[in-house]
């Protein structure tokens, strides 16, 4: 699960980090053991039990495909579509928006938004850039990358890390940024010094044996590159002024090796834990040529006949014998009859639709409560940070309103590249959110300055700003599910409610990642088709 300073942004904000307690996998692996069906034990950790439908599935049983209106195109409706038309269910999708892909949305030149504030903005990217506005990384684990492989769409890696990029604290005192990896050393190099010289006094005694000591002490003094009279005194790690070549030329060792007190008080080694969540660690992927490759390669695989875009549902009734939602499109209200209903709109637009379905569906829609996050795509003339800093791809650190500044992991020594100028959550988005686009700009630029110089204002060619919380039919980064989403009260969105069916990242317990959508439409699509089968 997420760090969760890291994804309130800085530590300055509490975030109430949702506990993920996965409750029955182990049982259900022992039960389908039993059948012979579990996986191996190298597929068991990359993946839950999900055995995909087959149009066979129905010969055995004698029954027929149902009908099954999804509502929402996102990654869980369209999954829902996808799997379920394996075994010829017959799905329509209602998407409000004018394309496919819901918070999965990829920006280039020529796309055009318009917010809830009324600001439309048309993106002038060059050809080939991109910004991925929402989902922009995968973990290994995730069945997002089995997605990838299953529909053909090519992956490298996202750096998610960069030793190279910087650590910028300016309410510490700091007055130019530092590299991580000159952090690290410093950071890491006097907590080992501090616990090796505690430890010596017998700070540990009662808790280590002296034999255990020896070797903590031992690894201290090679995590931490301690001296023999286990000092932290600097050293290679923290990174050159010069970098060794040549005979004749060592390297110059930076200088200035700081204070244990000085590196405490700058706050760097608050970034450090965020490479250890499990959802963030390195390697992580990202689709070739942006995120959408995969909604894209979901929606034709659904059939573009069976996806009406520009869709705004406005009405889901379980008749008792089916299900019926209304719609409007291009100023006409339409019904679409079905047998089910797979409702995979985020619950805080779910919650404005009226339904039929009973106030603890209700309830439990409004109990979860929407996100915000925005990003700026900065596209440069030049790719100045690998020429002038040699950062290639990786994120820099700030504590500053524009929190994460993201380098692209693709396109190395192009000539232009995309920047995210801000990745940012909460308040910081919604202020950014308020302003115009060119004041966003302006603002977000101001803060790049202070870490890279001028070359962030001079080389900058265009922006595009995307802020999910003022999106129309999203209104939502990601959300908070109080309780987690097993908590009781969302029983009638984790079971169904009659006729209709519950999907999306806000049902998992990775919100906020594609795998949520993926692995919840999966649940809904294995129950409504067990229902099928033996109804
Ligand atoms: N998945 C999003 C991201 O990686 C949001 C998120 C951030 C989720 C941090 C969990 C932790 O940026």
């Amino acid at each position: 699960m997420a760090d969760a300073q890291y994804r309130s942004g800085d530590s300055r904000r509490a975030f109430l980090r949702k506990v993920g307690v996965s409750g029955g996998a182990g049982a259900m692996f022992a039960t389908m053991g039993a059948l012979g069906l579990a996986p191996s034990a190298q597929a068991a950790q990359r993946e839950e039990p999900f055995r995909g439908l087959r149009a066979g599935d129905f010969s055995v049983s004698g029954r027929g495909a149902a009908k099954v209106v999804v509502v929402g195109g996102g990654i869980a409706g369209l999954t829902t579509a996808y799997e379920l038309g394996k075994a010829g269910y017959d799905c329509t999708v209602l998407e409000a928006r004018g394309r496919t892909g819901g918070r999965n949305f990829t920006v280039r030149g020529g796309d055009s938004t318009t917010d809830l504030y009324g600001n439309k903005q048309t993106a002038r990217f060059s050809d080939g850039q991109y910004m991925n506005c929402g989902p922009a990384r995968i973990a290994q684990w995730m069945v997002t990358l089995d997605y990838c492989r299953e529909l053909g769409v090519p992956i490298e890696v996202f750096t998610n890390v960069n030793a190279d990029a910087y650590l910028y604290n300016e309410s510490a005192g700091m007055t130019k940024p530092v590299r991580y990896r000159t952090a690290k050393a410093d950071v890491y190099g006097y907590v080992s010094e501090l616990l090796a010289k505690a430890t010596d006094k017998g700070a540990l005694d009662k808790e280590l044996t002296s034999d255990d000591q020896e070797k903590l002490v031992d690894f201290l003094k090679d995590w931490g590159a301690l001296g023999d009279k286990l000092t932290y005194e600097g050293g290679e790690r923290r990174g050159y002024t010069t970098v060794p070549a040549a005979a004749g030329t060592p390297g110059a060792l930076l200088g200035d090796v700081p204070s244990a007190s000085e590196v405490f008080a700058s706050g760097v080694g608050r970034y450090f834990s965020f490479e250890f969540g499990f959802d963030q660690a390195m390697l992580m992927f990202q689709p070739v040529g942006g995120m959408d490759q995969i909604p894209k390669a979901l929606t034709k695989a659904v059939g573009a006949h069976r996806i009406r875009t520009g869709a705004v549902v406005k009405k889901i009734s379980d008749t008792g014998r089916g299900v019926s939602v209304t719609y409007a499109q291009d100023g006409r209200t339409r019904v679409v009859e079905a047998d089910y209903c797979v409702a995979a709109l985020p619950p805080n637009i779910l919650a404005k639709v009226p339904h039929n379905l009973g106030s603890g569906v209700q309830s439990a829609l409004e109990a979860i409560t929407p996100s915000s996050a925005a990003k700026i795509g900065l596209e440069y003339r030049s790719r100045w940070w690998e020429l002038d800093h040699g950062i290639y791809g990786g994120i820099t650190e700030t504590d500053q309103d524009v929190t994460h500044i993201w380098h692209p992991s693709h396109g190395f020594h192009g000539e232009r590249g995309v920047v995210v100028g801000y990745y940012n959550y909460g308040d910081d988005a919604d202020s950014y959110a308020k302003l115009t686009p060119k004041a966003r700009e302006a603002r977000a630029v101001a803060a790049g300055v202070k870490i890279y110089g001028e070359k962030y204002r001079s080389e900058l060619a265009t922006s595009f700003s995307h802020h999910w919380r003022q999106t129309p039919h999203l209104e939502a980064a990601w959300h908070d599910t109080p309780g987690g989403p097993d908590d009781p009260r969302y029983k009638p969105l984790n079971e169904p409610t009659g006729r209709v069916y519950f999907a999306g990242d806000w049902l998992s317990y990775t919100d906020a990642w594609q795998h949520g959508a993926f692995t919840s439409a999966r649940k809904a699509v294995t129950a409504l088709h067990t229902r099928v089968l033996s109804s």
